[in-house]
């Protein structure tokens, strides 16, 4: 156990924030940990959009369909994904998941919220005016958080193996 794995291990999803701005310097931070994150051959195929206007904040939640929350966001953060690169999908999801560390690092809250197979992805995508060549990967909303629900997860044994499966 160490200050990175403490971090990673409290991480939880956030569907409620608080009024206060997030600092521009965590938002440019978390967005060079996304910039860090590790891609197929190196391709770096995204593009993200970084909205604080409460005006297409409420835009964009009222296209979804479990991320109606991102209105009250102090931010949400839109990971787009180059069709055309063919690890885009693991790529993209490597970037989103260091975004949301690198938030939470800073005590601020995030839920991943799909964009990829949703029916509005086509939709965030012209609202932000980004070009057909990419596709929505992932929604992220941030902010510092009201309120945190605590899910159970499935313990280590029922999750992992060692050297060989064994059926339980
Ligand atoms: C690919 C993906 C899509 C998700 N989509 C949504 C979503 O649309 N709305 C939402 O409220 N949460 C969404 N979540 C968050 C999950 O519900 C959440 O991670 C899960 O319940 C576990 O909770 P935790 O993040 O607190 O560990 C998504 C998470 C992932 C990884």
């Amino acid at each position: 156990m160490n200050l990175g794995t403490t971090i990673i291990k409290g991480r939880r999803s956030v569907r409620s924030f608080r009024e206060t701005e997030i600092p521009e310097d965590a938002i440019r931070d978390a967005l060079e940990c996304a910039r860090q994150a590790p891609t197929a051959a190196n391709g770096q195929p995204w593009i993200i959009g970084v909205v604080k206007e409460k005006e297409t904040l409420a835009k964009i939640a009222d296209l979804t369909d479990h991320g109606r929350f991102i209105a009250q966001a102090r931010a949400c953060f839109a990971v787009f994904g180059e069709k055309k690169a063919k690890y885009y999908l693991e790529d993209c999801s490597c970037a989103t998941m260091n975004l949301i560390l690198g938030l939470w690092a800073y005590g601020i809250g995030t839920c991943w919220v799909a964009g990829d197979k949703k029916h509005y992805a086509v939709a965030v995508r012209d609202l932000l005016q980004v070009p057909d060549t990419y596709t929505l990967v992932s929604l992220v909303p941030a902010g510092y958080p009201a309120d945190i629900a605590i899910v159970p997860k499935k313990d280590l044994t029922a999750i992992s193996f060692s050297e060989r499966f064994v059926p339980r």
